[in-house]
């Protein structure tokens, strides 16, 4: 048997959803996405659903090349959705280049998918400082060293330990690099699953201060 056979075999049937499936009545859904979000949002935390705050970020690479990779939701609200990280890696500077994003939450146990596209703006000093400071020291002293995502030469230290110990001596130390990115949307598509394989899409579309809303074919 080829390596391709014993994937494919893997591969087959392999269950995707749970076999009862929560309902959704796209009828009775609100004028704006953020509250549905928020919704099936909290509906996934109550479902136990484990990091449903975790989303694939897709943005535009420098050699025009889609890139994606999971971020930690940070912030929903009416101005959008927003992730952290350093404006010095190669998403920040994507985003820089190229201001506009995807975000893709997928809860298997709801058999829920959630699709965001819009522009991306940076986030002021005191709004990046505040959300540095929550960090956790290892995970601020790696970010000083400002390194995500270079190739690793030596012990894998590169100045770690020297920013822990500058953390120590200065808990407020901020990194000018950390920046909380807000994604507008343009656009919110809620897809639900269903056993009989009869999905449902739902779009908003932003239409000046109101949305427009759509179904889409599964
Ligand atoms: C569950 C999970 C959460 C993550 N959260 C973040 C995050 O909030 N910010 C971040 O910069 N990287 C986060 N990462 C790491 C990124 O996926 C990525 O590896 C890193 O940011 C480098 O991406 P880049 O080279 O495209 O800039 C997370 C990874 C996982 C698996």
């Amino acid at each position: 048997m080829s390596e391709s056979e014993t994937a494919r075999d893997l591969l087959r049937n392999m269950p995707v959803f749970p076999p009862t499936l929560a309902g959704f009545d796209p009828e009775a859904t609100p004028d704006n996405p953020l509250e549905l979000f928020l919704a099936w949002l909290s509906q996934a935390v109550d479902a136990g659903v484990l990091a449903p705050h975790a989303v694939n970020l897709a943005t535009i690479g420098l050699d025009g090349m889609p890139d994606a990779r999971i971020v930690i939701l940070k912030d929903v609200g009416q101005r959008g959705f927003s992730f952290a990280s350093s404006s010095a890696s190669p998403k920040g500077r994507q985003l820089q280049d190229s201001p506009s994003a995807a975000l893709t939450f997928f809860w298997p146990a709801m058999g829920r998918q959630i699709r965001i596209r819009g522009s991306v703006s940076e986030g002021q000093t005191a709004e990046n400082a505040q959300d540095f400071r929550r960090r956790n020291p290892v995970a601020r002293a790696l970010v000083l060293a400002g390194r995500q995502s270079e190739v690793m030469m030596g012990s894998g230290d590169d100045g770690v330990q020297e920013q822990l110990a500058r953390l120590d001596a200065d808990d407020e130390i901020v990194s000018a690099d950390w920046t909380v990115f807000t994604v507008a949307a343009e656009t919110v598509e809620f897809w639900q699953a269903d056993t009989n394989r009869r999905h449902t899409r739902l779009r908003y579309s932003r239409a000046g201060r109101r949305w427009d809303k759509d179904l889409l074919w599964p």
